[in-house]
């Protein structure tokens, strides 16, 4: 019998898409327990950034014991506060947004010298900025909307600004740079409503983007799995629309049936072939691996604009990415054997680097 991987999967976390997180994390620890082939440790992170064990996935509970991440002369341990140490040999972070999926978690996997799950450091702080994503996409000759970037604390010319966003057009959506689920977004249709979106976005992160509205959009998807020669993108997926005014938080997770989607998306082989090649090249440039889903929006006139990736996108049985690869050929199960093994590949090609200097 071969002996079973240990994974320690963390969710929850210090972000606004906190109870998203857990909903993801739910679904990926009842299938890695399902396969048999994996020791699971559960780790719920709570709203202040403590890490707590975890008997099965979920809200916080009072059984759950205090466990914290040590470096030690065993090498890295999660030291809980009673019991015996555990010395998983994947993490997988289902975090979403802040404090997750920014960079910022894997940077204390790293420091702590651990095989992890999905994009490293860089790639994780790169594809999070949206405004980075866009410029490392139009670079590529890919097709992005035109913005202004508003940062907390500079003050700026509301009137230079209104002028441009009468010449763009509205409507005009105002976001959080850094950020996901749709917080913080507002659609603005008239100048009377532009200075408040972007107060509202600043109370999310220290940047907002106000930018180009694509009005009654087609909302595509691509999902991605691999790294270098062995990346593969997915079939698209496609929202059925109408779905409300756009793909707010509501939508996308309290209204019952709130938006379904379409996988594979109704789209001609040439469009479709075109946006897994965008996609494929968006995660290239970012330096992603591991995982992400890159959408789109397709305007009324048939106009493909590349909108934003998620390197740790919703995990649930429903969501769009174990869906789109499932149309795909490949079944989730197949897709977390995958993100393990690559984990493992990414972490010794890491240590086989030199700390060295030579001579
Ligand atoms: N420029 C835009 N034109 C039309 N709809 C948009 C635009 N930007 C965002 N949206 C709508 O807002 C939703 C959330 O915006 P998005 O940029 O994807 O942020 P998040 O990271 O929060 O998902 C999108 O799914 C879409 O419905
Ligand atoms: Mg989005």
């Amino acid at each position: 019998m071969t002996e079973k991987t240990s994974v320690a999967v963390l969710y929850g976390g210090r972000s606004t898409e906190h109870e998203v997180s857990v909903h993801s994390a739910q679904t990926v620890c009842r299938l890695l327990r399902q396969s048999g082939k994996y020791d699971v440790t559960e780790i719920f992170i709570d709203r202040r950034g403590y890490w707590f064990l975890q008997k099965q996935c979920g809200p916080l509970s009072p059984d759950d014991r205090p466990v914290t991440p040590v470096i030690s002369s065993k090498g890295s341990l999660l030291l809980p506060e009673e019991g015996v140490f555990l010395k998983p040999e994947i993490y997988f972070p289902v975090l979403h947004g802040t404090n997750g999926e920014d960079g910022t978690m894997q940077g204390l996997l790293e420091t702590l010298d651990v095989a992890y799950v999905g994009c490293g450091v860089t790639a994780s702080a790169m594809a999070m900025d949206k405004e980075v994503a866009k410029v490392a996409a139009w670079k590529k000759g890919i097709p992005v909307l035109p913005y202004k970037k508003i940062s907390r604390g500079e003050s700026y010319d509301k009137a230079s600004l209104e002028n441009w966003a009468a010449q763009t057009g509205y409507p005009l959506f105002v976001k959080p740079v850094r950020l996901g689920s749709s917080v913080g977004v507002t659609k603005v249709k008239s100048v009377s409503q532009l200075h408040r979106a972007i107060e509202f976005a600043l109370r999310f992160d220290t940047d907002a983007l106000i930018e180009q509205g694509v009005e009654s959009p087609r909302e595509v998807f691509c999902a991605l799995l691999g790294e270098g020669t062995t990346l593969r993108s997915s079939l698209c997926g496609e929202l059925k629309t109408p779905c409300g005014e756009f793909f707010d938080y509501q939508a996308k997770y309290i209204t019952e049936g709130g938006c379904e989607t379409r996988v594979p998306a109704d789209l001609p082989p040439q469009m479709q072939q075109e946006i897994r090649q965008y996609s494929e090249v968006i995660f290239k440039a970012l330096r992603c691996s591991g995982l992400a889903r890159v959408d789109f929006l397709i305007g009324k006139d048939g106009k493909l604009w590349f909108s934003e990736i998620n390197t740790i996108p919703g995990l649930s049985e429903t969501s769009l990415y174990p869906q789109l690869f499932e149309a795909s050929g490949l079944s989730y199960s197949q897709v977390l054997d995958e993100l393990i093994s690559l984990a493992r590949h990414t972490w010794k090609s890491r240590r086989s680097l030199s700390v060295e200097r030579a001579g």
